[in-house]
């Protein structure tokens, strides 16, 4: 599927589309958050990852709001924090989300960590914000397949989502698999290991034969996958940089190589050692 932007979709299971290369907004903040967020409109970006976490839903509502972009246009995901578990606690948390980006709707609303102990009543909570059309999807983050699998034993609706840590130094292939299998879109954050690994001498050697940068070799990994990827970044150069990862092709053969770069290396905690 590819959009009048002319990026590829990919289709979750309920039908609807999201763009494969979203802008992660971690760590940005005031200004910068909505200088950047206006960048990443104007080169093309349509996919923008919040949290409540993050304390920028505000910002990135106002530079998307004050965009030319109608909002159909815009794919929002922002998230459940740790703190907000809980059934009831969950649909205030999601109402405030939504008066903080000023909005009506967002596109796709995630657990962001398996907090222990309220996880079910919050999917549930989820649910019906899903039920109720005030989400278009709804999905989790940090889910490995322990936490999938019991999920699958509550949930009348499969996350249509799955957003963790993926890199080729943190390859997880049974979870990739697992995630096709049930239709569950996967979404890598934290895909240029914020830079720790971009100057692994083996991506440097690849960059160099496809004459590209490093990120967008790593990028380009992930869609070669049909991996859906967030990388953040406040520098419009760089913004335009990973933008430009869509639009070139890596081999199978050198896809299966980086998988094998995997050493289990990790930028955020394991949330099979948190919960
Ligand atoms: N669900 C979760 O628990 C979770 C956890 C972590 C992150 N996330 C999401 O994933 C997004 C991305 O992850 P992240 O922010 O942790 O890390 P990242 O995207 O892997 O890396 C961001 C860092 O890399 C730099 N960078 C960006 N493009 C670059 C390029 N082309 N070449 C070299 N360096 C580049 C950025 O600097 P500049 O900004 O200066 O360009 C920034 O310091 C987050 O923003 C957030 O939305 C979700």
């Amino acid at each position: 599927m590819v959009s009048n932007t002319n990026q590829p979709y990919t289709t979750l299971s309920n039908g609807i589309g999201m763009p494969l290369l979203g802008l992660g907004v971690y760590d940005m903040h005031g200004h910068e958050a909505e200088q950047a967020v206006q960048d990443a409109l104007e080169i093309g970006y349509r996919l923008f990852d919040t949290a409540s976490l993050y304390d920028n839903e505000n910002e990135i509502g106002n530079a998307l709001r004050n965009s030319s972009i109608p909002r159909e246009d815009i794919f929002v995901t922002t998230k459940l924090g740790n703190d907000d578990h809980g059934y009831d606690a969950a649909l205030r948390a999601f109402e405030k989300s939504l008066v903080k980006l000023q909005m009506d709707y967002v596109d796709l609303y995630l657990v962001h960590w398996p907090v222990k102990g309220q996880r079910k009543e919050s999917w549930k909570a989820l649910e019906k914000l899903y039920n109720d059309k005030r989400v278009r999807a709804i999905g989790v983050a940090n889910y490995s397949i322990e936490f999938l699998d019991e999920l699958e034993t509550y949930a009348t609706i499969t996350p249509m989502l799955n957003q963790v840590e993926f890199t080729p130094w943190l390859f997880q292939g049974e979870l990739l698999q697992y995630c096709q299998n049930r239709n569950i879109q996967l979404q890598s954050y934290s895909p240029l290991t914020r830079g720790l690994k971009l100057g692994d001498p083996r991506l440097i050697a690849l960059a160099e034969k496809y004459d590209r940068t490093p990120a967008q070799i790593v990028l380009r990994w992930n869609f070669e996958h049909g991996i859906s990827t967030i990388p953040k970044s406040v520098s419009k150069k760089r913004l335009k940089e990973n933008f430009e990862s869509l639009a070139f092709k890596i081999s199978e053969d050198d896809v299966a190589l980086m998988d094998g770069f995997n050493e289990n290396f990790r930028i955020c905690d394991n949330p099979m050692d948190m919960f």
